[in-house]
């Protein structure tokens, strides 16, 4: 499957989140390509040390961040794998907009602030132009599945829960239920080019987390 993890408003976990999905994917034994789509190279940095350190199982990434360049990347390479991973967005951009065409699920991590809400709306216009161009391309609908990243536990819930209302007010967007909550285990896992289940101390609760995430998005 094709897959973007992006959203128009930066720092909110998309690369994190990309990551943790590729990798996790390819511990279920599918071959896992994971596109590093804009101009910072967080993924591809994160796989470059899973390979430095010869880590397994191999997840594949390459840098391409134009989006006629991310057309044909996906034309001729996309077959040889089981799962594409497209780590797009913190802003407009050619390759975006090429992965909105061309996937059939974009993930949106989405961080509880009010901003982000805001936010919502260059998505929605993203969403609604590339809706267009798969039509005109006669390919099926995209299907859109926002959740919350960065989530907090506790006093802050309330904005979880305004953020929760204010995704599933966008008809374009289909809420999860699956946040991807702020734990240490998940940036400092990628940062080593590792999932959070191949982390040492073992984090349960983010293992957990992850999980979730994994079957709402795949059912897997
Ligand atoms: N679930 C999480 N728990 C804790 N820290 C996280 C989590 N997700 C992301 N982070 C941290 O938050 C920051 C932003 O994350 P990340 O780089 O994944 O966001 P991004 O949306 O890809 O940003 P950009 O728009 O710059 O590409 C990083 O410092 C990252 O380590
Ligand atoms: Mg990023």
């Amino acid at each position: 499957m094709i897959v973007s993890v992006g959203n128009t408003k930066g720092g909110v976990g998309k690369s994190t989140a990309a990551v943790q999905i590729a990798i996790a994917l390819a511990r279920k034994n599918r071959r896992v390509l994971i596109i590093n789509g804009d101009r910072q190279k967080s993924a591809l940095y994160a796989i470059a040390a899973r390979q430095a350190a010869g880590v397994l199982p191999e997840v594949s990434c390459v840098l391409c961040n134009e989006g006629d360049e991310l057309e044909q990347l996906l034309n001729k390479q996309a077959s040889d794998f089981d799962d594409v991973i497209i780590d797009v967005g913190g802003r407009d951009s050619s390759a975006f907009r090429a992965a909105l065409v061309h996937c059939e699920l974009l993930y949106v991590p989405t961080q509880p602030r009010a901003f982000e809400d805001w936010a919502l709306e260059d998505l929605t216009l993203l969403l609604d132009q590339a809706t267009a161009a798969r039509q005109a391309l006669k390919l099926s609908p995209l299907r859109v599945l926002a959740g919350l990243s960065l989530a907090d536990h506790g006093s802050i819930a309330a904005d979880n829960e305004d953020a929760k209302k204010s995704l599933m007010s966008l008809p374009q967007v289909t809420f999860v239920d699956a946040p991807l909550r702020r734990r240490k285990a998940f940036w400092y896992s990628v940062a080593q080019g590792l999932g959070v289940a191949e982390l040492k101390p073992v984090d349960r609760k983010a293992i957990a987390v992850l999980d979730h995430l994994m079957k709402t998005l795949f059912n897997i």
